[in-house]
């Protein structure tokens, strides 16, 4: 293989079209960080190892979010946990709520896991979890097992309660364990974080990725009450899995720009909510079958599959993200990123146009 990698992300888009497909903070980069990046680049911060305990950076992260620095583990990314931890439990199987992020599948199939994906239920326009189908699925598999939720979930935008995820954690047996991915909450308007649960069987992945628009930096972190899994994740971590640019950031984010940080968020919230409560019934009412959404982004079921769908757009330079690589979806599903008022309409223009083109 001449360095043609195994993975698929989504595809690229064309570099004149605009970009519906990532899934991020429609705000962008802020400037706040574009500063920070270019005062630090000249100093001194390459010449030296990070902190291998990064002790500051759980300080600052604990103070943020008002939880315990000793159950708070640096990440590469919140995509490096699983590899950390599918070595350390050794489940006999992974159980992941789908469809979702697939690189959880992978790593799996890479570690030789068995992997157990569990339906989300679809009720109308809404993905739900289904509890009493994860409690059968439980049963069936026994102990010994790690199951994965992200919350909310892309690529369906839909958000599980606390409640939801206290009854997973009852069906949850111990010495088996609950991992909520939470990339994205940060960004979902109503979305609850179940960083203040406190349960030995739950565990919980954080980025920094999609909330400050910098996923070339690779920051995320694993929480849990588990005193012995945090102990083991942070033992196999590389010494220095956070670069000293990322560790910096959140230093830096959390501390003295925690004011600008809040604003940024705050606002980033306030439009992603305005932008889902604008889109969802406009695209409704093309005929588009438009998934309910507390994520920046949105599920589209339409009747013109791809690549005819993604041509179409493509006429009119706008680029989104072709949803059937998710499991049990098809090509007649696609994800829309939220941008921001201006070009949101824009999406609408070009999508009306795309469903008159079907009717002709
Ligand atoms: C649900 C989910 N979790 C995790 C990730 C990876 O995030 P990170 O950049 O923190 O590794 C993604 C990336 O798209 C994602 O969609």
């Amino acid at each position: 293989m001449q360095g043609r990698g195994v993975r698929v992300h989504g595809g690229q888009a064309p570099s004149d079209a605009l970009d519906f497909s990532a899934p991020r903070n429609p705000l962008g980069i802020p400037t706040f960080i574009q500063e920070l990046l270019s005062s630090v680049l000249s100093a001194d911060l390459f010449t030296r190892y990070p902190d291998p305990n990064y002790r500051r950076f759980r300080e600052v992260i604990a103070e943020f979010y008002g939880i315990e620095p000793g159950y708070v583990v640096p990440l590469n990314g919140s995509a490096e946990a699983i590899q950390l931890l599918l070595p350390i439990v050794k489940p006999r199987a992974l159980l992941v709520f789908e469809p979702t992020f697939g690189d959880h599948r992978i790593a799996a199939h890479a570690l030789g896991v068995a992997y157990v994906p569990i339906p989300l239920r679809v009720k109308g326009t809404f993905f739900t979890v289904d509890t009493e189908l994860y409690s059968e699925i439980v049963k069936s598999i026994g102990e010994g097992f790690v199951a994965l939720l992200s919350n909310p979930n892309n690529p369906t935008g839909a958000l599980a309660g606390l409640s939801i995820v206290e009854e997973l954690l009852e069906h949850t047996p111990r010495g088996s364990y609950l991992i909520v991915d939470e990339a994205f909450i940060e960004l979902s308007p109503s979305g609850r974080s179940v960083l203040e649960l406190c349960d030995d069987r739950l565990i919980v992945l954080r980025s920094f990725t999609k909330s400050l628009a910098v996923p070339g930096l690779r920051i995320g972190f694993l929480y849990s009450c588990n005193r012995s899994v945090v102990e083991l994740v942070d033992s196999l971590r590389q010494p220095w899995n956070l670069n000293s640019l990322a560790e910096l950031v959140i230093k830096e984010v959390l501390g003295k720009l925690v004011d600008e940080y809040r604003k940024y968020l705050e606002k980033a919230r306030r439009i992603i909510a305005e932008e889902l409560e604008f889109l969802i019934p406009a695209l409704r009412a093309l005929g588009l079958l438009a998934f309910d959404s507390q994520a920046p982004f949105i599920l589209l079921k339409h009747a013109i599959p791809h690549p005819e769908f993604g041509r179409r757009l493509a006429l009119r330079k706008i680029y989104v993200r072709n949803a059937s690589s998710f499991l049990y979806l098809d090509q007649h599903y696609s994800r829309i990123s939220i941008l921001g008022r201006d070009l949101d309409k824009m999406l609408l223009e070009v999508l009306a146009w795309c469903v008159e083109e079907d009717l002709r």
